[in-house]
């Protein structure tokens, strides 16, 4: 079979990894990749938002399988481009309709989806003029904290938690005036704040039915402790010690069920990777956000806790076939450290050569993903915030954290920054010793 994966990050490597375990390095491509992914798939130099670039690529190589990554070329249309010119059961794309992708790409959609199927969020109200949000701010009805989001994809610096009113008043002008988050700030969310701790739940979609993938926990600020502004994500471990058997079915049964058969009701069947960002409050848990893919550094601690073969469950997820399929997870932990450049997350610094990447893959039970990477000449240097994700496996948190840390110890490069607490949090879940740092 020949596969095509989109996308070019650390989800996107860890990707196709995996798939070179199914298929040899002819038969792989991924557009447009990064030089971390040259030894096992074929790198090819395209705009994967364009979908017409997409469309002639998969026709050039006779791609069977794509399967996308980021969430930029599902919000453009690229699965309904697919289906135009390919049929349902032709050339198959793993991921929604842009229609289906409004979960992610639209926060009011998804509010308004889940008031209407009973699937258990914030109390919120949407608006589209500033003087509706303000008086709404100022009647307090939700209390302070108050949550502000932007409709519209912002790269995650959509959300404002606003302490008091004050700054309520401010984050709304900002999004509604000044368009701080540019057309995605036009129509704004307001919600109440939940407490409790975060947890991501990972299902693979066919329309109607979604099986479980995994679970993580991410690590969203840039220091120790949750300290610090927030990022894409300074690292994750899996699977979440918070989610035992008893949660997993409630949140199948009041999250991920009824949001499939809602969107199928709605005429929006939803295919692809569907990741739930819950809040376990002690009502239960609660959606604070969909995403239409998978995450990053979420995908690169979980896909190899994947005890099945992964192209036919992909395949039986763009067909709308995974009625028989189950999905074995291996027992064992994975914890993924996310390395950075000096100045992330507001000004990454690009350029600097990187050390010790071969000798740190080389360590038993360590992986690392590439994210922003580029090659110049002979060495691999930094093209971007967020740089690697090294990550480790181990029967339990505990190994799973010093492998990761080992594999981080043997990489430098001017201006390295990680977080040194990645996977804490699942030894204090689990009341284990937490580990020097
Ligand atoms: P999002 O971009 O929707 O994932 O939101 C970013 C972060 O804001 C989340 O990971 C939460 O930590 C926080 N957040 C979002 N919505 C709420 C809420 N209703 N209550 C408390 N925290 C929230
Ligand atoms: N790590 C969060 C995300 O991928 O959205």
């Amino acid at each position: 079979m020949r596969l095509l994966v989109i996308g070019g990050g650390g989800r996107e490597h860890a990707l196709v990894s995996r798939c070179a375990k199914e298929t040899g390095r002819d038969d792989l491509f991924v557009a447009p990749g990064n030089p971390g992914m040259a030894a096992c798939a074929r790198l090819v130099a395209i705009n994967p938002s364009q979908p017409d670039e997409v469309l002639a690529l998969v026709e050039r190589e006779q791609i069977d399988l794509t399967i996308v990554g980021p969430e930029l070329p599902l919000s453009v249309g690229l699965v309904d481009r697919f289906i135009e010119r390919f049929g349902a059961d032709g050339r198959l794309i793993v991921g929604p309709t842009q229609a289906a992708a409004q979960l992610e790409t639209s926060k009011a959609f998804a509010k308004a989806f889940m008031a209407r199927h009973g699937v258990p969020t914030a109390r919120f109200r949407t608006f589209d003029d500033v003087e509706g949000a303000l008086a709404f701010a100022r009647a307090g009805s939700f209390g302070f904290p108050l949550v502000l989001k932007a409709d519209g994809l912002a790269a995650g610096k959509g959300v404002v938690i606003a302490p008091d009113l004050t700054a309520a008043e401010v984050a709304i002008r900002d999004a509604m005036i000044e368009q701080r988050f540019g057309a995605a700030g036009a129509r704004l969310v307001i919600e109440e704040c939940l407490a409790g701790p975060e947890v991501s739940f990972f299902a693979l979609c066919d329309g109607r039915l979604g099986l479980p993938i995994g679970t993580a926990q991410d690590h969203k600020r840039i220091f120790d402790d949750d300290r610090g502004p927030n990022t894409g994500g300074m690292g994750a471990f899996a699977p979440s010690p918070l989610v035992d058997a008893g949660l997993h079915r409630v949140i199948m049964q009041t999250v991920i069920e009824p949001v499939l058969a809602g969107m199928a009701a709605e005429g929006q069947p939803f295919r692809g990777f569907l990741y739930a960002g819950l809040m376990l409050t002690a009502d239960g848990p609660k959606v604070i956000e969909f995403n239409v893919r998978l995450g990053d550094p979420e995908a690169q601690v979980i896909l190899s806790l994947i005890d099945e073969p992964l192209l036919p469950l992909l395949v039986a997820s763009a067909k709308g076939d995974l009625a028989s399929r189950t999905v074995q997870l291996a027992p064992g932990t994975r914890v993924g450290v996310t390395v950075a450049s000096r100045g992330y997350p507001e000004q990454a610094e690009s350029g600097q050569v990187i050390r010790g990447l071969d000798e740190a893959s080389l360590l038993p039970d360590v992986a690392v993903f590439h994210a922003g990477t580029a090659r110049r000449g002979d060495a691999i240097v930094t093209a971007g915030g967020r740089v690697l994700t090294v990550v480790g496996s181990g029967a339990d948190y505990a190994s799973a954290i010093a492998r990761a840390y080992d594999g981080v110890a043997h990489v430098s490069f001017d201006g390295m920054q990680f977080r040194r607490d990645i996977g804490q949090k699942a030894l204090a879940a689990t009341g284990q010793a937490q580990v020097p740092r």
